[in-house]
């Protein structure tokens, strides 16, 4: 496995390649994207009756249950968007206009609510993941113009205090074919601690002189701002084991953590589908507790932290 900086200094050190952006072209293609060295694998510790390094299968609900009070130092939530074919965004059961896009329609049942369920449900795994949420803690929450502003509602109800709101641009999206509608490019990520007391971590030193480079809109050593550009391709050690349809690239998830969190601590994935968020964690030396109902993905998430060397 190679080691990103070094990789990525060979691309920028190429002398045919005059330009910045090609260079970092280059590092976007370059297949399989280069790694970063793997942190030791720490032991698993005991959180309540659950344990570190695992993704268990079945229900965040019932297994969060089990965890005690402000337990865990990050919570990285990527929850289903609710955008799926087939749903009911109207209370009335009526389909509304306007929910469509480029979006890749996900038919699945964990991605199928109506409007009030999905409410109902945002709210309450959010009131969970903040009574699991240490006062220094950060939680960060995946979305779209389908959900983000349920869950910054919700968060405003729970007094979860919003920190930032990430726009990941995608600069790779698919174009929207039909021609009638902007070509949907970016997703939402809500950046929030527990409310209360402002203890959360923020690794600013790190935001402003680490290493983006993969970011065309980060400029070095400058303060990160909140539009973010990150390549959605995954490399093919991310793809090996299986795919999911709402699959995160590894990169987003070492960058919130990076952010936000440090080596030893306990990053929790309440909805962790084949596991990106839990590798991320275990690259960056975290303890991480993964939950998933669908037995697939939970093999996916396993084969893939096994091949990334957690024992
Ligand atoms: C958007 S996907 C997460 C994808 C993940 N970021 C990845 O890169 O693989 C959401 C996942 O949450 C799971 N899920 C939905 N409701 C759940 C629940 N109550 N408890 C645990 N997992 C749940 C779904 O099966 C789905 O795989």
């Amino acid at each position: 496995m190679r080691n990103t900086k070094v990789a990525q200094a060979d691309i920028l050190t190429q002398p045919e390649l005059k330009t910045r952006s090609e260079k970092l072209r280059l590092v976007e293609s370059d297949t399989p994207f280069p790694m970063a060295p793997q942190k030791k694998c720490l032991e698993p510790i005991s959180v309540g009756k659950l344990k570190t390094q695992q993704v268990y299968h079945g229900n965040f609900f019932e297994l969060a249950a089990s965890m005690p009070d402000q337990s865990v130092d990050i919570i990285i939530a990527d929850p289903p968007y609710n955008a799926s074919k087939g749903n009911s965004l109207s209370m009335e059961s009526q389909a509304l206009p306007g929910t469509g896009g480029a979006w890749k329609k996900i038919a699945e049942v964990w991605d199928d609510m109506t409007l009030d369920e999905y409410f109902a449900f945002t709210l309450s795994w959010l009131r969970e993941a903040r009574r699991l949420l240490k006062q220094t803690g950060s939680m960060w929450v995946h979305g779209t113009y389908h959900s983000a502003g349920i869950t910054n509602v919700a968060m405003q109800m729970l007094q979860i205090e919003m920190i930032n709101e990430v726009i990941w641009y995608k600069r790779n999206s698919f174009p929207n074919l039909a021609g009638r509608r902007l070509t949907a490019s970016h997703e939402t990520i809500i950046w929030a601690h527990r409310g209360g007391k402002r203890e959360y971590r923020f690794n600013y030193e790190h935001s402003k002189s680490g290493d983006f480079l993969d970011d065309q809109l980060k400029a070095p050593g400058k303060q990160m701002r909140t539009v973010w550009d990150l390549p959605n391709n995954k490399p093919r050690e991310e793809l090996a084991y299986g795919k999911h349809p709402a699959q995160k690239p590894e990169r987003l998830g070492r960058r919130l953590i990076q952010l936000s969190s440090g080596p030893g601590e306990v990053c929790l994935v309440p909805f962790a589908g084949v596991g990106s968020e839990c590798v991320a964690a275990y690259r960056e030396g975290l303890h991480y507790i993964g939950f998933e109902t669908v037995a697939e993905y939970v093999d996916v998430a396993r084969k893939r932290l096994d091949a990334a060397g957690v024992e």
